[in-house]
C-alpha cells in the first residue's frame, strides 16, 4: 500500500516514534542513507511562498541520492489549466514521491488518490504535519521525550500549526493545549481527533482561551505568525485581538522554568513574539529550522520503504 504523509494522524504513535528515532540517527550521519540513489527524482511542488521548506526539502534529496524537482505553482497552475488528478497521473510514473505546498486539503488529497507514489504535506490551510515532525525532534532534543510534556500553542487557533499541533502532539502522548481569540478556535473536527488520539496515548488536547492558563507549567511554548500565508486581506483585523496571545517574557513567568519555546518561523518580532523572546534562551527556533532536513529525510525514507513493492 503506498503511504502517504497528509495530516499528522497519518502516522501511528508507533509510526510517529519510528520516523522521530530515524530523524536522529540521520542528524548524526547525513549520508549514511540512499534511497534515493539513481538519482530518483522527488516532486517538489510550491503553490505559496516558501523558504525553509523549499531549502530542507531540496537538500535532503540530494543527501538521501536523489534529484528534487522544483516545480513553481505559478507554473504549473495545478488545477487550472488541468486538474490536480491529470497531474498526478503525469507525475506518479516519473517520481519517486510528490511534496507540495498548497491551499486546500482536498487538492493534496486528490494528488494522494491518483499519484500512485508517496505524498507529502509540505504545509496546507489546515495542517503543516512536516514542521510538527521537526518540531517533536527539537522537544526530544532538548527534553529527552515527549510523553507528558505539556505544550502550549499561541495565537491562531485555527490555523494549519495549531491543528498540527493538537494531532501531532497527541499522537507524540504530549498536553496540548491551544489558546488563541474568540473566532480564530481550531477546527472541532481536529480538536476531537486529537482527543481520540490523546487517549490512547495518556496525553491530552484542549483550547484554552486564556492565555494565562494555557502557558501555566507548560515545558514547551510554542507560537506561529497570525496572518498565514493566503490570509493576507485579513491582516488588520489580525492584530488587536492576538496581542494578549504574544509570547513575552512576562507571559513566560508563567511556564516551567526550563520551558523551550518554538517557532516555525518566518517570525516577526514584536508581533506574535518579542525579539527578547525570539532571540533569547529559551528559544530554540534555529535547532526546529534545521530538523526539518533531518525529520523529512526520515519521513521519505519511511514512506518509500514502507511503500515498496507497489510499482
Ligand atoms: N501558519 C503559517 C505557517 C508558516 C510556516 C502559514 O500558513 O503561513
Amino acid at each position: 500500500m503506498t503511504r502517504h504523509f497528509l495530516r499528522d494522524d497519518d502516522l501511528t504513535p508507533d509510526e510517529q516514534a519510528e520516523v522521530l528515532a530515524l530523524a536522529s540517527r540521520m542528524k548524526a550521519d547525513r549520508h549514511g542513507w540512499q534511497p534515493l540513489a539513481g538519482p530518483r527524482t522527488v516532486a517538489v511542488l510550491f503553490d505559496k511562498p516558501t523558504l525553509r521548506t523549499q531549502v530542507s526539502f531540496t537538500t535532503g534529496i540530494a543527501e538521501l541520492g536523489g534529484y528534487p524537482m522544483l516545480v513553481d505553482g505559478k507554473l504549473a497552475q495545478i488545477g487550472v489549466r488541468e486538474s490536480v488528478a491529470d497531474t498526478a497521473r503525469v507525475l506518479g510514473p516519473q517520481v519517486a514521491a510528490v511534496v507540495w505546498r498548497t491551499f486546500e486539503q482536498t487538492r493534496l488529497e486528490e494528488m494522494a488518490a491518483y499519484a500512485g507514489v508517496p505524498v507529502v504535506n509540505a504545509l496546507t490551510d489546515e495542517f503543516h504535519p512536516c514542521q510538527l515532525l521537526a518540531d517533536l525532534q527539537t522537544v526530544v532534543e532538548h527534553k529527552g521525550a515527549t510523553a507528558g510534556l505539556t505544550v502550549a500553542f499561541l495565537g491562531d487557533s485555527a490555523c494549519n500549526m495549531a491543528h498540527s499541533y493538537l494531532l501531532a502532539g497527541a499522537t507524540a502522548g504530549m498536553h496540548v493545549r491551544v489558546s488563541g481569540p474568540a473566532g480564530y478556535e481550531p477546527d472541532p473536527q481536529v480538536l476531537a481527533r486529537a482527543r481520540e488520539i490523546a487517549a490512547g496515548t495518556g496525553g491530552s488536547a484542549d483550547y484554552v482561551a486564556d492565555p494565562v492558563e494555557a502557558v501555566t507549567g507548560a515545558d514547551v511554548v510554542a507560537t506561529d505568525t497570525w496572518v498565514s500565508m493566503g490570509k493576507e486581506s485579513e491582516a488588520s483585523d489580525r492584530q488587536s485581538p492576538f496581542v494578549p496571545y504574544a509570547v513575552t517574557d512576562d507571559l513566560l513567568t508563567h511556564a516551567d522554568a526550563a520551558a523551550i519555546v518554538l517557532h516555525c518561523l518566518p517570525a516577526y518580532r514584536g508581533k506574535e513574539i518579542t525579539a527578547e523572546v525570539l532571540d533569547g534562551p529559551r528559544a530554540v527556533v534555529w535547532d526546529e529550522a534545521e530538523n526539518r532536513l533531518h525529520a523529512q529525510k526520515a519521513l521519505l525514507t519511511w514512506l518509500l520503504e514502507r511503500s515498496r513493492g507497489d510499482a
